[in-house]
């Protein structure tokens, strides 16, 4: 985590505040951060090989196969349990890194995913030690009333994280795990396998989410469950990652040679992601707030859709603002949350109940712009912009990025709506520009 801080941080001061002073800084975050891990030992440095070391193929696949003997025992269950662990319909093809805490697996998925197909899908799950499963959740004893009750557990559980209800409690089952709960009912022993599945699933904050905005495009579909474990549609981040793609197998971005077709893919990418923050602001009864905006949350899907990946740090708007009403404060770096910025009244220690940016501001200064001082016009999904819009496009951008006005006397960075259509239209133009000459 704090290697994720200080580059957030790094990020943000190397462009707003110099070179010189910031290289001290992070030296000194080094440091710092080498002291921590030393003093953390163990706990560290364990947490350290989860995230940077390779995953290994044969942990990948131990894992799973332990999870398809909890199937064949019947303590778990699910629609994914079957070609997963019988059928191999849904084969393990190789493992991913940089997923600290979570497993993510790449797989072929023939028959289940698409009709007749082999397509690519990615398997997720928590790290769960299979032998804990039972300990962890074991048999209860269930009378007529088990719906009820789990619709309830279902409710707390999103409420938790979600910081309300975004469907009905009577349809609490159905949309959190569509596999046909009425169907386990009569079977004791398969009732507390769903039962538990379902559990296992609601522990983990991601599949709530994404399986509370399904009805939306914004997030991989998800083809199936067992146990913890679940298959989701395949994004890969390959045109978005602009900096992690030297590391990542997936492949290597921009993927034509010729410049314009490279300008025209990524042109529609950035389309793509900016049409994606409308429906983060308005398919949901709140807006979500992105705090964490880099390439690699991001991917394009099979039907060429852009959606996001990875939505750890997605948040409505209740619980957001529980978060800022919720944090004391020094500095107003201590307002923010990851991307997130807030503001500190530093006369009572507490964070003003605002958000200084906006999730537009984020995208423009985090993934169409690069990490380095605009002279260089590198490393961003928008950098090399041909000569016919590069430089309104500039503009624009800048537009995008810039202080916008002042809320109650804090200054915020909130670019309008205009300033994405307007940028969504000079790509357009662009591409025009290019189809005709
Ligand atoms: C999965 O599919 C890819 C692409 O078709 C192929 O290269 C790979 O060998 C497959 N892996 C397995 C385990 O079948
Ligand atoms: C799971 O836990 C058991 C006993 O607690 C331990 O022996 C085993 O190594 C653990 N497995 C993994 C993959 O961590
Ligand atoms: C978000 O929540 C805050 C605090 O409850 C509220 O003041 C604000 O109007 C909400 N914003 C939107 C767009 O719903
Ligand atoms: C946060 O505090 C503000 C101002 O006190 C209040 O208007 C708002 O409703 C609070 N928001 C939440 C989500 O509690």
């Amino acid at each position: 985590m704090w290697m994720r801080m200080c580059r957030l941080r790094c990020g943000r001061l190397c462009r707003r505040r110099g070179w010189g002073k910031v290289v001290g800084l992070c030296v000194a975050g080094f440091i710092f951060g080498l002291m921590a891990l030393v003093s953390f030992g163990y706990y560290f440095r364990h947490q350290l090989f989860d995230t940077f070391v390779k995953c290994t193929d044969k942990d990948s696949r131990r894992f799973i196969d332990d999870f398809c003997g909890l199937y064949k025992q019947g303590v778990i269950t699910g629609s994914l349990c079957r070609p997963l662990c019988e059928t191999g319909e849904v084969k393990f093809d190789r493992c991913t890194n940089f997923h600290a805490g979570k497993e993510v697996h790449l797989m072929n998925c023939t028959n289940f995913c698409r009709p007749q197909q082999t397509i690519p899908a990615v398997l997720k799950s928590s790290k769960i030690n299979a032998t804990m499963v039972l300990k962890d959740h074991p048999n209860v004893d269930m009378g007529d009333d088990i719906t009820t009750m789990l619709k309830h557990q279902i409710r707390q559980l999103v409420v938790s994280d979600l910081g309300f209800l975004p469907f009905d409690t009577s349809d609490a089952i159905r949309v959190m795990w569509d596999e046909g709960f009425d169907q386990y009912l009569s079977d004791p022993v398969q009732k507390n396998a769903a039962y538990r599945t379902i559990m296992m699933l609601m522990d983990q904050p991601e599949y709530k989410m994404v399986k509370s905005l399904k009805h939306s495009n914004v997030v991989p579909r998800i083809y199936g469950t067992c146990g913890p474990m679940f298959l989701e549609e395949s994004c890969p981040s390959g045109p978005l990652d602009v900096q992690l793609s030297y590391f990542s197998r997936t492949k290597p971005f921009p993927t034509s040679s010729s410049s314009s077709a490279q300008w025209r893919e990524k042109a529609s990418v950035a389309i793509g992601l900016l049409e994606l923050l409308d429906h983060f602001e308005r398919d949901f009864p709140q807006p979500l707030h992105l705090c964490d905006v880099k390439g690699s949350n991001f991917g394009m899907c099979v039907d060429g859709v852009v959606k996001m990946i990875d939505m750890d740090s997605v948040f409505f708007n209740t619980t957001m603002y529980n978060i800022f009403n919720l944090s004391t404060c020094k500095t107003h770096d201590d307002c923010n949350f990851f991307d997130c910025r807030g503001w500190c009244d530093v006369a009572t220690g507490k964070c003003y109940s605002i958000r200084t940016n906006n999730n537009l501001q984020l995208v423009c200064d985090d993934v169409l712009t690069g990490p380095l001082p605009a002279v260089f016009d590198a490393g961003g999904l928008l950098s090399a912009a041909p000569a016919s819009v590069a430089k309104e496009l500039h503009a624009a951008l800048d537009e995008c990025i810039v202080q916008t006005g002042v809320e109650k006397g804090v200054p915020v960075y909130k670019p309008p709506p205009a300033i994405q259509r307007k940028i969504i239209r000079l790509l357009q133009h662009s591409i025009a520009h290019l189809d005709s000459s």
